[in-house]
């Protein structure tokens, strides 16, 4: 009996698939240790990971055209129209002036990147609510107006469907409500309580932001004609634009899991959302389980893992690494997804499954999951459309009333994959081998100095990439239609 998707989601539960990290900047507004001087509260370590989880957006709640999608995005245009002062014109630019000239402020600053260990100390051993107060307090408005900068580059058709509008008009309203502790005192309590509500109504207000974007990407794609130039700049976008959005929520909920009273007790060991002492072996496991039983849903079969661990670094001892499980949980998620519906139709005639072998090695600098399936591969030529959002050879999933959680179709689940992994310098490839199966590989850093954030920033060169069309080919592109040669050698 396939299992119910309550009880998926409660397996689910606890894990919050977009971002976490918390801490404070070392490079802003200056060194840590000198922010932190003469200040000695200190924040407790412990922290629980939310229970909202929204990769799984399409999943539980509605993919885009979906039904449970149409009512949020009919709400959504409401709350667009009752916006106000706060709402966009139809250039894209915030109509209030007082908020133009905040983007336009904060848009100068580069947003500061921070490693893991920074996150690690600050919400340790340094951990100070204060610190973290006025660190956030600029450098979420700096985030959010770097992006704003880049949202107002999309080609005009795209920038102003209802959808990219409602998304702007969240981002603009979240920073001026940002703005407003600027001038506040860091050692008023009351302030630091309000902080922490107002981050809360950001990270709420932005929930729905990934279903609202790829729906005005589809409006756009219903109404208008995709060139290759629009669509590598689209790619090109959402990259930035969803890396962008992991990052701020990994700001927020560090924040509020180190330092919200009202928080629950989550995991001891964690700090806020990093595990110091991550199980890789385990986190496969769990999350191998979790896509066998929607493997098991869907095909009534599903295969099994060999599993192979090497640990090159400390012989024979167990893998552990410094890192937010529910990001590494959410790419072994996807992948094992990936190639459990592969192996499945690639061997539907064969009357056993071959497994999907897992090799995890820890080295001197990189932690690398290997994830092989015998699904039949992919063509060389396709490999690198993989990655373009909503690609997908799976059809439509349909969201029914039990919000059934599909296997594949949103053509999501490998670019958001790769993000996480490249959100703190990793990464994830495929390799594949057409008529036999596929290698995915994610690389993460072994060292937490080395795992820093990777940020989009606002600048010229990101500038030119909107506006630099795709250059010829330099190489000779074969005509479809093959050269008829005996004419040629008529006419000689
Ligand atoms: N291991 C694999 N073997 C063969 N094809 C694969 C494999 N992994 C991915 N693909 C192909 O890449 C496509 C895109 O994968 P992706 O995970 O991004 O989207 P999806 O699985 O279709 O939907 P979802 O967003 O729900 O995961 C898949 O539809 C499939 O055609
Ligand atoms: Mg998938």
């Amino acid at each position: 009996m396939p299992p119910c998707c309550r009880h998926l989601f409660d397996r689910f539960k606890g894990r919050d698939y977009w971002g976490e990290p918390g801490g404070v900047a070392q490079l802003w507004p200056r060194p840590l240790g000198d922010i932190n001087k003469g200040c000695t509260c200190r924040g407790k370590s412990e922290g629980i990971e939310s229970s909202s989880s929204e990769i799984v957006w399409g999943r539980q709640q509605g993919t885009p055209g979906s039904s449970s999608t149409s009512v949020a995005m009919k709400a959504a245009r409401i709350a667009l129209r009752n916006a106000g002062p706060l709402a966009t014109t139809s250039h894209g630019l915030p109509s209030s002036g007082r908020a133009t000239r905040e983007v336009e402020h904060f848009a100068r600053y580069s947003p500061s990147p921070l490693s893991i260990k920074q996150f690690l100390d600050f919400g340790s051993t340094n951990a100070c609510e204060r610190t973290s107060f006025s660190f956030l307090r600029h450098e979420l408005p700096v985030r959010l107006a770097n992006i704003l900068k880049e949202i107002d580059l999309l080609p005009s058709p795209l920038l102003s469907t209802p959808s990219v509008q409602l998304v702007k008009s969240w981002y603009v309203q979240s920073l001026m409500e940002l703005v407003e502790f600027h001038d506040k005192k860091s050692d008023d309590h009351k302030v630091l309580s309000d902080f922490i509500d107002a981050i809360i109504k950001v990270r709420n207000r932005h929930h729905d932001v990934v279903p609202t974007m790829a729906q005005g990407v589809l409006e756009y794609r219903d109404s208008s004609k995709m060139d290759p130039f629009i669509n590598q700049n689209i790619q090109y976008f959402l990259d930035r634009f969803y890396m962008n959005r992991i990052s701020i929520r990994m700001l927020i909920n560090q924040h509020t899991l180190i330092f919200d009273n009202n928080n629950s007790i989550g995991n001891p060991r964690h700090i806020g959302c990093i595990d110091p002492c991550c199980d890789v072996v385990d986190l496969v496991h769990d999350a191998f389980q979790s896509a066998q039983m929607l493997c098991d849903q869907y095909y009534f079969a599903s295969p099994e893992l060999k599993l192979t661990q090497v640990n090159g670094k400390t012989a024979g001892q167990p893998i552990h690494i410094v890192y937010v499980p529910s990001h590494l949980f959410h790419m072994l998620f996807e992948l094992f997804k990936n190639a459990m519906r592969a192996t499945v139709e690639h061997q539907e005639s064969k009357p056993s499954l071959d497994p999907v072998e897992v090799t995890v090695v820890l080295g001197k600098e990189d932690l690398s999951i290997k994830i092989s399936d015998r699904g039949g591969g992919v063509p060389v030529r396709k490999i690198e459309s993989l990655f373009s959002y909503t690609y997908s050879t799976a059809p439509k999933p349909v969201m029914d009333n039990n919000n059934t959680t599909p296997l594949a179709g949103f053509g999501y689940g490998l670019p958001i994959s790769r993000l996480y992994a490249k959100y703190f310098h990793g990464d994830i490839n495929l390799c594949s081998i057409s008529g036999y199966g596929t290698d995915a590989l994610i690389y993460l850093k072994a060292l937490s100095t080395e795992s820093i954030e990777k940020l989009p920033v606002f600048n010229k060169s990101a500038c030119k990439h909107y506006q630099t069309p795709i250059e010829a080919d330099d190489w000779c592109v074969p005509s479809k239609e093959p050269k008829n040669l005996s004419r040629q050698s008529a006419a000689a």
